[in-house]
């Protein structure tokens, strides 16, 4: 466990660049299986999460090294169909090796990844897709067995735009015989990143970001050098540090249009926002302006993935404001540890209702996941005197060197390697 001290009270200023997307480069590495030759990959950031997809990759066989700023994944020696049963019950977005292992190998066994800290995450889509492609897939002991030589096109209607599942068709449909066409496709960032490094590699991939994405089978993809995306959730949180301290934060390196869904509640909560190309600054007020309501929604609505952090903000913002999750059911649990900081918020099922103090104050806090840890260290900036933040490894699973970012914008985070009792 590594628990993270924060000092509160400093006014964030400054310009810091951010680091490679996550969220598009998971699929990505999945899908240099499908390709069997180097791939070469530029921007992956350094993150638990990153770190467990290498380990697991090697562990089916491929070769991962590290070169200068580079990331080369070598799938030629690549001999194993099953997913390690501890490494991917730690990173759940294994599950999208499924498509490009049953690719690969005409088979793949992968535990199943059941439920985590936000809400029950089920994989029917992900397993609705695989079956139309003429996948078998068995689910028995806890593991989910899939057997399909010859995966064949077919068009899959997802109902709902499933990010993993539209991802993890892509994957399995590249090498499939004929046209797939994926119909209530996800429209994330991510999505049109994949389709870039699938078309960069050869294969035929059109129409992500929009619902209908086409692939058109291809036997094989080459090998290729590839700069995955800048994040858009690390712009936006960074963006936040500067909100919530009353700063003026710049981030560099960033895509600003993707993070236009929150540019629009931070300009509401009176910030002055300034778009350039490729970066972003935000100049705060003292104390920002509640908002009437915000809801998360699939892409291009507000991010769900930034609700916790908004979250934070709202809890000093100059009156009530509401704020409903709609993507994921359990995804308020950072709300009870904001309380301990001082915040004043009541959840009605899947709406949190938020009056925001004026100045809250440190406390010993549990970060229960990713982003809600992150909604903590941005409360633990504003706050007066000393935040503990405990199981701080789970924010580290998505920022890279958050304390040295934070550094460089004036403020304090030391983390803590060692174990404490809670
Ligand atoms: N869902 C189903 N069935 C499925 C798949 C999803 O019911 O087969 C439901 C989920 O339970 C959830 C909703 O659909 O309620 C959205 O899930 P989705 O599949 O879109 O999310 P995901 O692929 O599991 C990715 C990101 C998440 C991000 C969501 C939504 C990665 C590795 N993860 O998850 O990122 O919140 O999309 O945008 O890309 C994070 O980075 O902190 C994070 C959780």
């Amino acid at each position: 466990m590594s628990h993270w001290l924060i000092s509160g009270g400093s006014v964030l200023n400054g310009s810091v660049p951010v680091q490679g997307s996550k969220n598009a480069a998971l699929p990505i590495l999945a899908a240099t299986l499908l390709i069997e030759e180097p791939i070469e990959l530029k921007n992956v950031p350094v993150i638990r999460d990153t770190e467990n997809m290498l380990r697991i990759l090697r562990s089916l066989g491929c070769t991962v090294k590290r070169e200068g700023d580079a990331l080369i994944v070598d799938s030629r020696t690549a001999n194993n169909c099953v997913l390690p049963t501890a490494l991917s019950g730690e990173l759940r977005s294994s599950i999208f090796l499924l498509g490009s292992v049953l690719s690969r190998f005409g088979a793949a066994d992968a535990p199943y990844p059941g439920g985590c800290e936000i809400g029950n995450r089920p994989i029917d889509l992900h397993l609705k897709g695989l079956r139309a492609l003429n996948a078998k897939i068995t689910e028995e002991g806890g593991r989910i067995r899939c057997a399909g030589g010859s995966l064949q096109g077919a068009t899959v209607d997802l109902g709902y735009p499933s990010v993993g599942a539209t991802e993890n068709i892509m994957l399995a449909a590249c090498r499939a015989a004929g046209t797939t066409t994926i119909r209530n496709a996800a429209c994330e960032p991510e999505i049109v990143d994949l389709e870039r490094f699938l078309c960069a590699c050869g294969f035929c991939v059109h129409g992500a970001g929009t619902p209908a994405v086409v692939i058109e089978g291809v036997l094989k993809g080459h090998g290729v050098s590839y700069r995955v995306m800048p994040d858009r959730i690390v712009t936006g949180t960074y963006l936040l540090s500067g909100a919530i301290t009353g700063g003026d934060v710049t981030v560099t390196g960033a895509q600003p249009e993707t993070v236009e869904p929150l540019l629009f509640k931070l300009s509401e909560c009176g910030c002055l926002v300034t778009r350039q190309t490729d970066s972003v600054r935000i100049r705060a007020p003292k104390r920002p302006r509640a908002i009437g309501f915000t809801e998360t929604r699939p892409y291009p609505g507000f991010p769900t993935d930034l609700q916790p952090q908004l979250f934070a903000l709202l809890s000093v913002a100059d009156g009530t404001s509401v704020l409903t999750e709609n993507v994921f059911e359990s995804r308020f649990r950072h709300a009870q540890e904001l309380k301990k900081m001082g915040a004043e918020n009541r959840i009605l099922d899947r709406t949190a209702i938020i009056t925001g103090v004026e100045r809250l104050h440190g406390a010993c806090v549990t970060a229960h996941d990713l982003r809600g840890g992150a909604a903590l260290a941005l409360a633990g900036l504003q706050a007066e005197g000393e935040t503990r933040i405990l199981h701080a490894e789970r924010i580290e699973r998505g920022y890279e060197r958050m304390d040295s970012v934070i550094a460089a914008l004036g403020g304090l985070i030391t983390r803590k390697e060692e174990s404490i009792g809670e």
